[in-house]
């Protein structure tokens, strides 16, 4: 008797168990619906925009995008907030950049077109320093 009654308090707490793990989804790829708080740092806007997920943390690369490291050596801050906007427009202009795509191809840079114009920048600014 003593057993059964353990075996029930044992599954009841199984169950509240089982709830507690019950956590809220993960944010979906891009997701802008904590924008407010996470948009004030340029790591912030790097992590909620999903960017590390091919640039890797703090931009040192993965096999799916390049590492943003010495940008700077490449791209004016007036140029690449237009780049992250319409990769494909900036690409098609540029040999450096078409080699670079052809090298992590089937994966290239997503366009970037809905993105608000003083995170872009506060982005842009921080990446050029990386
Ligand atoms: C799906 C993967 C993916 C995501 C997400 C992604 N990128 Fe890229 N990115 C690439 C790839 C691949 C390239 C190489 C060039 C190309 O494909 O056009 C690239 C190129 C770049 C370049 C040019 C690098 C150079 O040497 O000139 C910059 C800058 C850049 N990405 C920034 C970003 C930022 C900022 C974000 C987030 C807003 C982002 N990327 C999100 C895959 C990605």
């Amino acid at each position: 008797m003593r057993v059964a009654r353990n075996l029930a308090g044992g599954m009841a707490l199984a169950v509240v168990m089982a709830c507690a793990q019950n956590q809220p989804p993960a944010r979906p790829f891009n997701s802008r619906a904590d924008a407010g708080a996470q948009s004030l740092t340029a790591k912030g806007i790097y992590e909620e925009w999903g960017c590390g997920t091919c640039h890797g943390a703090n931009g040192a690369g993965s096999p799916q995008g390049p590492a943003l490291k010495n940008l700077a050596a490449h791209w004016q801050r007036e140029a690449l907030p237009g780049y992250l906007k319409a990769p494909a427009a900036a690409r098609a202009g540029d040999e450096r950049l078409k080699k670079l795509s052809q090298r992590y191809y089937p994966i290239t840079m997503p366009a970037f077109d809905s993105l608000d114009r003083t995170a872009l920048e506060t982005l842009v600014d921080s990446l050029l320093t990386w």
